[in-house]
């Protein structure tokens, strides 16, 4: 882990703070308060979502840096439902198969080396009906997707370490085996270049296990 992480773990809520209140808090709250039983967090970072998950039996935590990890690990009493912290990654989750009710990924499949994988593996531990929850900056249509290409290496390497602009999330979800069952998607005009941001559930599409 290079110090491009330790710094990004460092000034992460600091960042987000303006955009987290009145952008992403609500949508979390929204995407997150019904999911019931176990749920796995990918990706968990700082801990936005922590205090969001109010009807889960349990929560796994699943976060690999460990810059994330240490701040996270500080902030775990903001949960009003038990929670576990692993050091594992999304392409390998500390579940068994069909283990868990719900898989969250916020702001995380922009991230991951390959987001191919990190579907399979959350579709491998999620029970038949099971929901898949994200929350995801993707790829614009158009002129401006050009720019969200052209930057994306930069921003990748300056801005936020392993993130991409320009991914294409929701294909990936469907190609991945699930239909949505809702999706919406908002502006926030604080990170103008990592928008549109989706956010929506999907379920394994029937017979598709
Ligand atoms: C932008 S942060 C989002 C954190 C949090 N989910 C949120 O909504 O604020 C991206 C997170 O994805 C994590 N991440 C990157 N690659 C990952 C992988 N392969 N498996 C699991 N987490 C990963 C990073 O360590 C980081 O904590």
């Amino acid at each position: 882990m290079s110090i491009h992480h330790r710094l990004f773990a460092a000034t992460y809520d600091t960042l987000l703070k303006p955009v987290e209140r009145r952008e992403l808090a609500p949508r979390r709250a929204r995407l997150l308060a019904g999911l019931q039983g176990t749920v796995v967090d990918v990706g968990s970072g700082t801990g936005a979502n922590l205090s969001h998950f109010r009807h889960a039996k349990r929560v796994v935590l699943v976060e690999p840096d460990p810059y994330m990890r240490a701040r996270l690990s500080t902030r775990l009493g903001e949960s009003p439902v038990p929670v576990t912290v692993s050091d594992a990654d999304a392409e390998h989750l500390p579940l068994a198969d069909g283990e868990a009710d719900a898989v969250v990924f916020t702001l995380v499949l922009c991230s991951v080396p390959d987001q191919r994988l990190a579907l399979l593996e959350a579709r491998r531990v999620l029970k038949p009906g099971g929901t898949l929850a994200v929350l995801e900056h993707v790829r614009r249509p158009g002129r401006a997707g050009r720019w969200q290409d052209r930057l994306d290496g930069l921003w990748g390497r300056f801005v936020a370490p392993g993130c991409h602009l320009n991914r294409n999330t929701v294909a990936a979800i469907a190609e991945a085996g699930f239909d949505f069952t809702e999706v919406s998607r908002f502006e926030p005009p604080a990170v103008a270049l990592a928008t549109p941001v989706i956010a929506g559930t999907a379920v394994l599409r029937p017979g598709d296990r």
